[in-house]
């Protein structure tokens, strides 16, 4: 039973429905209104709020100072590249926009204190002031008077004011020196797993029940919640994979009880976006694309038609023809397919009919870079090879996951990489540059 926040400053009915949206953090709420007590009494100087990310921080002070309808100004400090926006996003929030472009240029703290302290006289408050730092471990870079002066504004304007910092980072790491006015410390704890399954599970799409994102969300974590215990990222999948869980029910494959098939269905993909989209070696947009296109390439007939889709720049096709090349013919016959006065071989020699085993039976073989260039400038010869953007191209096909990179990280002077696609795939490609590859190919002789 979620704790109901009380306070004898604010309606039933507002702190009802702030706790509402604050679940799995009532108690850090309930904490925060205590700290700031009595709308109309002052309050502490300022509040340190410090917790790992997303850990509702933002979040929650954000939505109490807004249900409560505090006065309050909410600056992030990655926005303000200098102390005067700072200032200026803080005035403009608590009295007003003329009040804002009253500050000289390259206003200091004392120009800033100062134009509080005669805008706070006209205008005195009659409750309690917050202003809130974001990623206030930033202010540390700012001018050294800046974090001790927000620490102990109240004073230095003399206003019922309070400055609320919130922070990844713990407050022993921003004592720079002594006599900092030390602010009180409010932490947020990680969310545990039930929490994150409780908070995401309140998500659930319009058309679904309850039940059933819940039951999705509960998938997702035990698939998730070993890599990734970010409630953002793992909001931003669970959105993004939810249609594809519905697949099923949809197309009328499963019902919404068939709970086995639907877990049968998603968990395989999970896994596969856990490798690709987390790491964020490619975006959502891009993964889903490829997604898109795997499904369709399984289900449409072979042959060129079903390739249409794929559309290389010109010299990127011979890159990938020169791959499938290398990675099917053996090293040795390339004197005879690429060298133009390849001299004498023997004939035997180079068909050497006892290796029985086709190289496609084998799958493709690594091949190291200066192969492939080898291959690739004698391919494209009379068409003008390019000069540059070769080595561009070469990763944007292994970003396509047309070419894969093989070998270890600590390999980086010799990379060596296999061909990935099929033999249909490379002959489609191959006809469109009108180029017969299987003539180049040593297994078709
Ligand atoms: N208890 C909660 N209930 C619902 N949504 C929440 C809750 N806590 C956090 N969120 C959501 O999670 C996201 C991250 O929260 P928030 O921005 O408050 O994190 P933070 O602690 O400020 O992190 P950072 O240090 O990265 O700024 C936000 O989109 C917020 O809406
Ligand atoms: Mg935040």
């Amino acid at each position: 039973m979620p704790v109901q926040l009380q306070h004898s400053g604010y309606s039933a009915e507002k702190l009802q429905s702030l706790t509402e949206s604050l679940p799995c953090r009532e108690a850090q709420a309930s904490t925060l209104l205590a700290l700031m007590g009595e709308p109309d009494q002052y309050s502490y100087p300022s509040i340190f709020i410090y917790g790992h990310r997303a850990s509702g921080k933002s979040y929650v002070t954000l939505r109490v100072l807004k249900e409560l309808e505090l006065p309050h100004a909410a600056v992030s400090c990655v926005e303000c590249v200098s102390p005067g926006l700072l200032f200026e996003q803080v005035l403009l929030s608590l009295f007003g926009h003329t009040a804002a472009s009253s500050l000289p240029r390259c206003p200091s703290l004392s120009d800033f204190v100062r134009l509080y302290k005669q805008l706070c006289s006209q205008n005195p408050a009659k409750q309690t002031r917050y202003i809130v730092l974001d990623r206030a471990e930033l202010l540390r870079d700012m001018e050294v008077n800046l974090l001790p002066g927000f620490l102990r504004l109240q004073e230095l304007v003399d206003d019922n004011v309070t400055v609320i910092l919130l922070s990844e980072i713990v407050w022993d790491k921003f004592r720079p020196n002594t006599g900092l006015f030390e602010p009180l410390l409010l932490h947020f704890p990680d969310y545990t797993k039930a929490e994150l399954q409780k908070i995401l599970a309140r998500d659930s799409h319009p058309s679904y029940p309850q039940e059933l994102y819940s039951f999705y969300i509960n998938i997702l974590l035990g698939v998730f919640y070993s890599v990734c215990r970010d409630l953002r990222e793992l909001r931003h999948l669970a959105a993004l994979n939810f249609p594809k869980f519905c697949e099923p029910l949809e197309n009328g494959e499963a019902k919404e009880s068939d709970t086995h098939k639907l877990w049968r269905n998603i968990e395989p993909h999970l896994k596969k976006a856990m490798q690709t989209v987390y790491l964020r070696e490619i975006s959502s947009v891009q993964w889903e694309q490829q997604q898109e296109m795997m499904e369709k390439e399984a289900m449409a007939p072979k042959g060129l038609s079903a390739y249409t889709h794929v559309e290389l720049p010109y010299y990127s096709k011979f890159l990938l023809i020169a791959a499938y090349l290398a990675s099917y013919n053996p090293a040795r016959t390339d004197r005879r397919f690429f060298l133009k006065h390849h001299g004498k071989m023997k004939k035997t020699n180079f068909l050497k009919k006892h290796e029985k085993t086709s190289n496609h039976l084998l799958g493709p073989k690594p091949f190291p870079l200066d192969r492939l260039l080898a291959i690739f400038y004698s391919v494209v010869d009379s068409r003008v090879a390019p000069t540059a953007s070769v080595f561009s191209q070469i990763s944007s096909l292994v970003t396509l996951q047309l070419l894969t990179l093989v070998g270890h990280d600590d390999q980086l002077d010799s990379p060596k990489y296999k061909c990935a696609v099929s033999l249909d795939f490379i002959c489609a490609i191959s006809r469109t540059v009108s180029f017969d590859i299987v003539r180049y190919l040593y297994d078709f002789l």
